[in-house]
C-alpha cells in the first residue's frame, strides 16, 4: 500500500494545527464572553473579591483608561493638580468610600457634568473674589488648615482661622465641623493632607480665594456598561493595592 508522500503529511499536519488554533480561539472567545457576562451580573462590590474577574476587568480597563481617562487623571492614574483631577490610586475619596459601586456611579454620570444623575450639589465658593472674606482672613484660614494637618503653622493666626472657618465663612456647612468633608456635597476631607488642587500655601489660598469647580464627564452612553464596570473594578483594585 502506498504511504502518504512527505508533502501530503505536511498538509495533514498543517490542517490539524489550524483546527487546534481555531478550537483554542473559539474557547478563548467563549471564556471571554462568559467572564464579561459574570462581570456585569455580579453585584458591583462583590466583583472585587473574585480574582479572575479582577484580572479580566483590569486587562480590559487598562487600555480604556489610557484612551479615555489618562488625559486628565494622568497615565499613572495619579491625577493632575493643575486641573483638579484627583489621584485615583490613593484611598482618599471625595464621592463615597471608594467601593466599586461608588466609583462606578461617578464614572457613569460624572461630576457637574450636566447629566441629571451626576454628582452636582454644590461647589467651592470663591470667598475672596466674591468679597465674602478678606485676603487677611484667608491667610488665617490657610494657617488653620496647616494646623489641622499637623504641618508647621503660625498658631495665633490658626486660632483666628478656626473662628473664620466656623464663623463668617461657615466652611463647616460643607466640609463639616471636624473638617473631614462630606461626600454628599462633594466637599473633600481637609484633614488628611491629600489635596486635589495642591496643598502648598499658595494653592490652598487660591482654592479659597477663587473657588473651585471641578468637572468630570459622565461616560454612560459613551462606553458600554461592561467597560464602565471593568474600569470601576480596575480603579478599585489599584487603590487597594500596596504597590502604589
Ligand atoms: C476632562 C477631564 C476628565 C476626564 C477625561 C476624566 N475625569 Fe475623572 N475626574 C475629573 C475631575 C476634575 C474630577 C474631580 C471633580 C471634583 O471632585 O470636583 C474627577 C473625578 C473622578 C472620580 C471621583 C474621585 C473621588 O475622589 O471620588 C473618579 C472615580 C474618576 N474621576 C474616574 C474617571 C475615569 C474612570 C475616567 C475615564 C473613563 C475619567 N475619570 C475621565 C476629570 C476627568
Ligand atoms: C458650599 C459648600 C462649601 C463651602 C461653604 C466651603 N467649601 Fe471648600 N470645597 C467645597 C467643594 C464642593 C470642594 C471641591 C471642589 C472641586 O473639587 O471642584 C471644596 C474644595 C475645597 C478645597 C480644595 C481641597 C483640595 O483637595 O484641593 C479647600 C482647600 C477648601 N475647599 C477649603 C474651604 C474653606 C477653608 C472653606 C471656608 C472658608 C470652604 N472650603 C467652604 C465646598 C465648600
Amino acid at each position: 500500500m502506498a504511504t502518504a508522500r512527505p508533502a501530503g503529511r505536511l498538509w495533514i499536519a498543517a490542517a490539524l494545527l489550524v483546527l487546534i488554533a481555531l478550537a483554542a480561539g473559539g474557547w478563548r472567545l467563549e471564556r471571554r464572553a462568559e467572564l464579561a457576562r459574570r462581570l456585569l451580573t455580579t453585584p458591583a462590590d462583590a466583583a472585587a473579591s473574585h480574582p479572575d474577574l479582577v484580572r479580566f476587568a483590569s486587562a480590559e480597563a487598562r487600555p480604556l483608561f489610557q484612551h479615555d481617562c489618562a488625559a486628565c487623571h494622568g497615565r499613572d492614574m495619579k491625577g493632575n493638580k493643575a486641573i483638579g483631577a484627583p489621584d485615583l490610586t490613593d484611598r482618599a475619596w471625595v464621592y463615597g468610600k471608594g467601593s466599586v459601586f461608588d466609583i462606578e456611579r461617578t464614572i457613569l454620570y460624572g461630576i457637574r457634568s450636566g447629566q441629571k444623575r451626576g454628582h452636582d450639589v454644590t461647589e467651592m465658593p470663591a470667598f475672596g473674589e466674591r468679597g465674602m472674606l478678606t485676603p487677611a482672613q484667608i491667610d488665617d484660614v490657610v494657617q488653620y488648615l496647616l494646623a489641622i494637618n499637623h504641618r508647621p503653622h503660625d498658631s495665633s493666626a490658626a486660632l483666628r482661622g478656626h473662628d473664620v472657618f466656623v464663623g463668617p465663612a461657615s466652611c463647616n456647612d460643607c466640609h463639616a465641623f471636624d473638617a473631614k468633608g462630606d461626600a454628599y456635597y462633594g466637599a473633600p476631607d481637609l484633614t488628611d493632607n491629600v489635596w486635589i488642587y495642591g496643598g502648598d500655601t499658595q494653592s490652598l489660598w487660591n482654592s479659597i480665594y477663587y473657588g473651585r469647580h471641578g468637572v468630570m464627564p459622565g461616560w454612560r452612553g459613551k462606553l458600554s456598561l461592561e467597560q464602565i464596570r471593568a474600569l470601576a473594578v480596575y480603579i478599585h483594585a489599584r487603590s487597594m493595592s500596596k504597590a502604589n
